[in-house]
């Protein structure tokens, strides 16, 4: 009985905060709440799911087929985990929100920071093996000074037209 009411109050607060400082609340819904933490500590990596994240210019966000590989059957109570079994029956693919995204007139690459530069995916996107549920902020801004910041600092191009295409 304690926890609804907590959270009632937590959401209360949390409503109030936001509506005196005049913002709208955003959450940034997935259609599956997916644990980054219980994933990584079973020992996967990151290029499992993101299989594009070394080699091409998109990370990429993973396919329902690829979750199906080990929820084919229940690994356990989960009603999150039980989602991806009705979003087969359904035969719905899985619709991720990405969160970071440049604009489309800004071109960004993995391969080039990942392979090229040598960068780890935490530089840019923090611990992701703490995350216990999707992320709601980004971990670094996607401003352009932001990127041009590290490329003065590493010596890296900074002709406009290496990011504007
Ligand atoms: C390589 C195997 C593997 C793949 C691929 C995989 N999972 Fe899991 N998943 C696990 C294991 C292991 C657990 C932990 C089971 C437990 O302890 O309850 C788990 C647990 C979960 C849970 C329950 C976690 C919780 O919060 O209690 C959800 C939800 C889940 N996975 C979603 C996904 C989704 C969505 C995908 C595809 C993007 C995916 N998994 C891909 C192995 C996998
Ligand atoms: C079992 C699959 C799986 C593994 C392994 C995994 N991820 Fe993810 N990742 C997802 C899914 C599903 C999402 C979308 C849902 C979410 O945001 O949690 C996601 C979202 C993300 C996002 C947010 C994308 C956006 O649009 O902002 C980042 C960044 C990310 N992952 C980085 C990593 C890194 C770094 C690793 C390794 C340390 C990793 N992931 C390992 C499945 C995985
Ligand atoms: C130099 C910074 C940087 C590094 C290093 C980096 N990323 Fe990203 N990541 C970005 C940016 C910027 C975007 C947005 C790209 C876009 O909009 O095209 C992004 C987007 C993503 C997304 C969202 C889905 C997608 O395809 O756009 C995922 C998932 C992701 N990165 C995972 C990873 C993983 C895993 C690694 C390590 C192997 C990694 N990133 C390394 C900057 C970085
Ligand atoms: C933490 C450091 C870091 C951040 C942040 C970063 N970059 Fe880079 N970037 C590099 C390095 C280092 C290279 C050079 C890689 C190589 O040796 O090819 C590079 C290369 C590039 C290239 C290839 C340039 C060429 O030679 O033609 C592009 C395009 C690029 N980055 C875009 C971006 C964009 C867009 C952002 C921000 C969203 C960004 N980068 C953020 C470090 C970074
Ligand atoms: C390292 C990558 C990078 C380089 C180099 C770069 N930009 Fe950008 N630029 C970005 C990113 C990322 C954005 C989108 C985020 C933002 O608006 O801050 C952006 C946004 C912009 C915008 C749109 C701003 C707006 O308000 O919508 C303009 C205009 C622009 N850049 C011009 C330039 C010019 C001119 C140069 C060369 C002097 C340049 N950029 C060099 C990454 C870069």
């Amino acid at each position: 009985m304690r926890r609804p009411m907590l959270a009632g109050f937590g959401a209360f607060f949390l409503l109030g905060g936001l509506f005196f400082s005049g913002r709208q609340p955003e959450f940034h819904a997935q259609p599956i709440a997916f644990n980054h933490s219980k994933h990584l500590s079973a020992g996967m990596s990151c290029t499992d799911c993101h299989v594009g994240a070394q080699t091409q210019a998109r990370a990429t966000l993973p396919t329902l087929e690829t979750c199906l590989t080990c929820h084919e059957a229940p690994l356990g109570e989960s009603r999150e985990e039980q989602k991806i079994r009705a979003f087969k029956a359904a035969g719905t693919e899985l619709e991720w929100r990405p969160l970071t995204r440049v604009p489309a007139h800004v071109y960004f690459s993995h391969r080039r920071h990942v392979q090229a530069a040598g960068l780890t995916c935490a530089t840019c996107h923090g611990a992701m093996e703490k995350l216990t549920a999707p992320p709601q902020k980004l971990f670094r801004p996607l401003t352009m000074d932001n990127c041009l910041e590290c490329h003065e600092k590493s010596r890296a191009n900074t002709d406009c037209n290496d990011c504007h295409r």
